[in-house]
């Protein structure tokens, strides 16, 4: 800084500049005024630009509903708002994602809830306990109930808001060697997501857990750094893990779905009638979502047969009693966790029966 009205040393203000620095101020706000009168015609017309980033295939029941919500966000806001789609891990990984929607670098995502622990929200991992859900009926009865909603209201002190449950769907697990009985399990490095029910679950088969991006998990079953994997078909097939699996097992032993978060001081940011039109897409991509996703997993069980690359084996009713058997230990070890009450509630609300 130089002297300009600066306390002189005698304690005087150096008035001669203070009188410049008030025409500099002037003439500084004229053209600020000037420009910003072409600026704010643009701002109004610019769209609000939302960045959507996730990690899976375009082609999946998660890929498809994002780019329905950009649809119709584009329709309702009549392209006030622009949701951009980023697929495949193309700006983010898995824990890089959620960093990037606290800072306001991305806008929206929809991480698996088994990705939620990292967030601080473990609760979430409730979700992945083995054999929890009997089918979609029971699954929904929690993620369209009060306790889908409480579970989404935790987010918020994080600074994010939870705005639906896309489904994906039950997950299957895969390997170079038949997966019937646990005992099969034994020794095997398998890919599992961030979630410590998912550790557990794989100790409790007598398998090593291997907690990896999704986006490595193609290259790790290919050179060998994990022997398997679980997923629901629709990513096994869309990441083209048939190429580096011989057999799938469908166990349908647990259950693998989505929450569409969004930044929270990006969201209360906008104006209000955006936002209502915004709701109105997602609840109606919600339900688009939740409509194609059982048939884009049965139709990937059929790509995954019709590739001749891996064996598609179904459990006997007997083989499927000793996973449950094994894997059930998961709901009392991780009561500490998640919380016993939380679970004892998933368990009322979706029917669970623990001897079934
Ligand atoms: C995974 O990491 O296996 C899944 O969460 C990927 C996804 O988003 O479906």
């Amino acid at each position: 800084m130089g002297l300009l009205g600066r306390k002189m040393p005698d304690g005087s203000i150096n008035q001669g500049e203070c009188s410049m620095k008030k025409w500099q101020k002037w003439l500084l706000t004229g053209m600020v005024s000037l420009l910003a009168w072409p600026l704010g015609a643009n701002a109004s017309t610019a769209p609000i630009v939302i960045k959507f980033s996730h990690v899976v295939a375009v082609d999946t029941p998660k890929g498809k509903a994002a780019e329905k919500f950009r649809d119709l966000a584009a329709s309702y806001t009549q392209n006030r708002v622009k949701v951009e789609v980023y697929p495949n891990s193309q700006l983010y990984k898995d824990k890089e994602e959620l960093e990037a929607l606290q800072m306001g670098a991305v806008q929206m995502l929809a991480p698996s809830l088994a990705k939620f622990g990292p967030l601080g929200a473990k609760e979430f991992e409730a979700f992945d306990l083995p054999f929890l859900f009997n089918d979609f009926d029971a699954l929904h009865k929690v993620t369209k109930g009060p306790l889908g909603q409480t579970l989404l209201r935790k987010l918020e002190p994080k600074g994010i808001i939870g705005l639906a449950y896309w489904d994906n769907g039950f997950k299957q697990m895969s390997a170079n060697k038949p997966l019937r009985e646990p005992t099969d399990f034994q020794g095997l490095k398998m890919r599992i997501q961030s979630s410590k029910v998912l550790d557990a679950q794989m100790r409790a088969m007598g398998a090593m857990p291997q907690t990896m991006a999704f986006s490595e998990v193609y290259q790790a079953l290919q050179t060998g750094v994990v022997d398997g994997t679980e997923n629901p078909p629709s990513n096994f097939y869309t990441q083209k893990m048939h190429e580096v699996q011989k057999y799938l097992t469908i166990s349908n032993h647990g259950y693998l779905g989505y929450a569409v978060i969004v930044n929270k001081d990006f969201w209360m940011g906008l104006p209000g009638d955006l936002r209502q039109q915004l709701e109105k897409a997602m609840s109606e991509a919600t339900v688009y979502a939740n409509q194609i996703a059982k048939q884009e997993n049965d139709q990937a069980v059929e790509a995954v047969r019709a590739s001749g690359k891996t064996e598609v084996l179904t459990l006997t009713p007997a083989q499927r009693r000793l996973w449950q058997q094994k894997m059930m230990v998961v709901h009392t070890q991780m009561e500490d966790r998640i919380g016993k009450e939380l679970i004892a509630e998933l368990h009322r609300a979706a029917g669970f029966d623990a001897g079934r």
